[in-house]
């Protein structure tokens, strides 16, 4: 998986979304922020689809989608044929990459702390995908859905 993150917030989701930003940069991460680049309120679809479409363009990529919630972000990244995996702990985020071969991290900026959303972050980047059986129902997922 390469070192670039694509990241996305709207205005609930904007100062997590900078902590994540730096961070990620500690962390060696080469960051394209995809906005907003203020708090002003903004409808969280726009937002969702940049990031969703740009790591749906390049298989390295992974991104982080940050909203109030996170359901907004979540919903609509997957909609847009992304697997997007909205996580409010470090297990569900490992599991995630790991079995569901998750693309996207989505968060609620009112839902987890920064520590914890940290952590969750964290958690995701570091974890591969297993393949064997979750590959064989990650593609059931497609086939399902046709
Ligand atoms: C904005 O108020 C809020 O609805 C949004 O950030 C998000 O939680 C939607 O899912």
């Amino acid at each position: 998986m390469g070192k670039t993150i694509i990241i996305g917030s709207d205005h609930g989701g904007f100062n997590l979304k900078q902590a994540c930003i730096a961070a990620l940069k500690d962390w060696g991460f080469d960051v394209r922020d995809m906005g907003p680049d203020c708090t002003d309120s903004c409808d969280y679809p726009i937002f969702a689809a940049k990031v969703a479409e740009a790591v749906k363009a390049d298989h390295d990529l992974l991104g982080v989608l940050i909203c109030g919630t996170g359901q907004g972000m979540s919903m609509t990244a997957n909609r847009m044929g992304v697997r997007a995996a909205l996580c409010t702990d470090e297990f569900t985020a490992r599991m995630a990459r790991g079995h569901n071969d998750a693309r996207i991290l989505c968060m609620g900026e009112r839902v987890v702390g920064q520590g914890l959303a940290l952590g969750i972050l964290k958690a995701f980047l570091e974890t591969g995908f297993e393949g064997d059986r979750h590959r064989r129902r990650i593609d059931l997922i497609d086939t399902v859905a046709e």
